[in-house]
């Protein structure tokens, strides 16, 4: 489905080109209460919100932004009904596939985090060559939350952390912000700047909770499956009026 906004190839003049964010998150919010609105069945939602991911994807590619991370399941996600999930399952396995050449056409490197283990195996093995055939793409690094807790990741950085220290590896005295960050599934990924919600709830819900320790957070009331490059661009826009302080005060 071809979006009316697509039509925004390149950068909107009135953003500025030296102040966008490098890294946007986005927690993909809003497909069930899409589809219900459209008398849909919720999984609908999810399929339609495939469409605004890859629009957006392209999108980062178009304006120059190098670094996407996607919200697609956390680790509460596996509470929902079974079908649900089967099908998310499902359709994450089909759009990795089908989705792999554009990726390669488009060099963007794919990376997933969360806890890979626990997904079905036919999909562990896509995530493991996506990851690997798009390893030295450049142009965009698209990041992919799945089964992803920001808890489950903290307390899987320490215990790989207290695991060296058992053996010896490492002191307790080395353990520092810099050598945490590299315990996390994000390691090597730059914070993101800007965090975007969909569909107007204003909470993170487990989302890259040590790495959004300074982003800025837009929340729009847009659904996920009608989120489009024009959404996007006031999401930018809204972003370059922010004043980052980190914590200083001006000079
Ligand atoms: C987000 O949409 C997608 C996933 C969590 C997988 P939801 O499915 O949460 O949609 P709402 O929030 O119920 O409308
Ligand atoms: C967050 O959305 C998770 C994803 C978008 C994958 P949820 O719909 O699961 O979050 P809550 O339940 O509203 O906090
Ligand atoms: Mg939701």
């Amino acid at each position: 489905m071809v979006k009316s906004t697509s039509l925004l190839a390149t950068l909107p003049s009135d953003l500025e080109r030296d102040r966008l964010p490098r890294h946007v998150a986005v927690i993909m919010d809003g497909n069930g209460r899409w589809a219900k609105q459209q008398g849909m069945p919720r999984v609908m939602g999810h399929r339609r919100g495939v469409d605004s991911l890859r629009d957006l994807l392209r999108c980062c590619k178009d304006w120059g932004i190098p670094a996407l991370t996607a919200y697609a399941f956390s680790t509460e996600n596996w509470g929902r009904p079974s079908h649900e999930v089967d099908f998310l399952m499902t359709l994450f396995e089909q759009v990795l596939r089908r989705e792999l050449a554009e990726m390669m056409a488009e060099n963007v490197r794919i990376r997933f985090v969360g806890n890979l283990d626990a997904l079905p195996p036919s999909l562990q093995a896509e995530i493991s060559r996506s990851m690997n055939d798009t390893k030295n793409n450049q142009d965009v690094e698209f990041t992919v939350a799945t089964n992803y807790g920001g808890r489950q990741e903290i307390i899987q950085a320490c215990r790989a952390i207290a695991q060296k220290v058992q053996q010896g590896q490492i002191s307790l005295d080395q353990i520092d912000e810099n050598l945490f960050e590299q315990h996390l599934y994000t390691s090597g990924l730059s914070n993101p700047d800007l965090l975007i919600r969909t569909s107007g709830e204003m909470r993170i819900s487990n989302f890259l909770l040590w790495q959004m320790a300074y982003s800025e957070i837009y929340v729009t009331q847009t659904a996920w499956p009608d989120f489009d490059r024009e959404a996007f661009h006031q999401a930018l826009l809204n972003y370059q009026t922010r004043d980052r302080r980190f914590g200083k005060v001006k000079n």
